[in-house]
């Protein structure tokens, strides 16, 4: 990628490359223009989806919005700042954090992995354990309304607490993100967790209504809610835009900008991802070449199963996020491949051993972060050496990481293994706009490719449907 001034993502599908059990160049190749004609499906998706005229049945739903929605973002705030969606959820954000020490999110699927992500990949690994000042003054954040699970609500109720007071540290506040507004998971929360909110406002309903922020859609039952509430700041859920494809609107914007992170920067990382992908053509297309790799490895090898390989606790939600944007978008037709983050290298001590010697129905990807955030922790040398590791004093942590992913990977290779590495170049916003916006073109492409349409979950609202008519709802 050579886009701006964002450092480039950078994947490396040598590993794949193994004889009669991974895949040879001319594959890719041969696949090449098929990716170009999926490439540009996906394009014209975004014009019919943006020309507003009447979407074909076949083609619905058509929720291709998330592609130019970075772009109508930024530009919108560089051209009307003060009243911009963006300076909206920034000045929410500040008011928040001046006012209050934990904020709640609410929201499950699409309206949730996105904000977990981005706490997990971007902030101090025990965030909500520092002090506030530690915390640049912004609040502990929670999740929640993602399950229905009594004793965890009930635990985090107690954490909360409903007595009226005016000390910011002991105040909270709620964030609901729910698309259709009527999620059932979601919705409850939002029912147990309001009065408890209620209580710790004493009672008032101004400072209640400053304190709910919901993202939702023009309308639905949260909107009405809110409504109701007097909710000040109400944010969009743009038309267009799936719940699994909206991390880069308000639903992950809005916790990202109450956690202080730089959502311009996200922004700006995922337009530059929009470019590259319009532009490279396959074989220095990330977007594309994942997808080639991946569908090939698929297709001739029979790699059903897609193992996220993160090299980093802090990955481990990323990973959740994408498990849900792949399974959510192309497991329909009794297709799609089954995504499975593993977190490297703990997991090496778990499943490694099937990735290693059990079927081979797997496509490696390892997801590697280049730099550490913190200072590199030496292994230093000790006065007794029991565990007779002076010899690695001189190394560091992340070199020790680094002689990790090199072992693995050279494992599976002897074994004739295929791997791919993704690299970040740090975990930034920048980094994670860049592989937010890859992942989810990577998935649309790759819908198109094999005839699934990557936007919509109808199994998922069979699933709502029984579960209203078993409540009687
Ligand atoms: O990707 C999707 O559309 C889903 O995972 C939704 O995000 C999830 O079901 C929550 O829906 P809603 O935002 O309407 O509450």
């Amino acid at each position: 990628m050579n886009s701006s001034s964002v450092t480039a993502l950078r994947y490396d599908p040598s590993g794949v490359m193994i004889r009669g059990k991974g895949l040879s160049p001319s594959d890719l190749e041969r696949l090449a223009p098929r990716l170009q004609r999926a490439r540009a499906d996906v394009l014209a998706d975004v014009e019919s989806w943006r020309s507003g005229d009447k979407i074909p049945p076949e083609m619905q739903p058509l929720d291709a919005g998330f592609i130019t929605m970075p772009v109508r973002l930024l530009e919108e705030y560089r051209e009307t700042r003060a009243t911009s969606q963006l300076q909206r959820i920034l000045s929410v954000a500040r008011k928040l954090s001046d006012a209050v020490d934990r904020v709640v999110v609410l929201g499950i699927g699409g309206s949730y992995l996105g904000g977990r992500a981005l706490l997990e990949a971007c902030c101090h690994p025990y965030y909500n354990e520092l002090s506030r000042a530690e915390r640049g003054g912004h609040p502990r954040m929670y999740f929640e309304g993602n399950n229905v699970d009594n004793d965890a609500i009930q635990g985090l109720i107690d954490l909360l607490g409903d007595k009226p007071t005016r000390d910011v540290a002991d105040r909270w506040a709620m964030v609901v993100v729910s698309k259709s507004g009527q999620t059932l998971e979601t919705a409850l929360a939002f029912r147990a967790l309001l009065p408890v909110l209620r209580g710790s406002c004493g009672d008032d309903p101004d400072l209640l209504a400053s304190l709910v922020v919901p993202v939702t859609g023009q309308s639905g039952r949260l909107y009405e809610w809110a409504q109701s509430l007097g909710c000040q700041d109400i944010f969009p859920v743009p038309a267009g835009v799936g719940g699994r494809y909206s991390v880069l609107s308000a639903v992950g914007l809005m916790p990202a900008a109450i956690l202080g992170l730089d959502i311009i920067k996200l922004l700006e990382g995922a337009t530059a991802m929009n470019a590259h992908f319009r532009e490279a053509p396959p074989g220095k297309n990330i977007v594309l070449d994942y997808v080639g790799v991946s569908h090939a490895m698929e297709q001739k090898r029979g790699a059903t199963i897609r193992v996220l390989a993160t090299w980093s606790k802090a990955l481990e939600g990323l990973g959740m996020w994408y498990d849900q944007l792949l399974s959510e978008s192309l497991g329909k037709q009794q297709q799609g491949a089954t995504p499975l983050t593993v977190v490297n290298t703990r997991d090496l001590h778990s499943r490694g051993q099937q990735h290693q010697q059990g079927r081979r129905d797997k496509m490696i990807t390892n997801l590697i972060v280049d730099a550490p955030c913190g200072d590199r922790l030496p292994v230093g040398a000790s006065d007794f050496d029991q565990d007779e590791l002076n010899a690695l004093a001189a190394k560091t942590l992340p070199e020790v990481t680094d002689a990790a992913i090199a072992a693995a990977n050279q494992a599976y290779a002897d074994d004739h293994r295929p791997t791919a590495d993704l690299h970040l170049p740090r975990l930034d916003e920048a980094a994670l706009g860049q592989f937010f916006q890859m992942m989810m073109l990577a998935t649309a492409v790759e819908g198109r490719l094999i005839g699934i349409n990557p936007y919509g979950q109808p199994g998922v609202e069979t699933y709502k449907k029984h579960m209203h008519a078993n409540l009687n709802l």
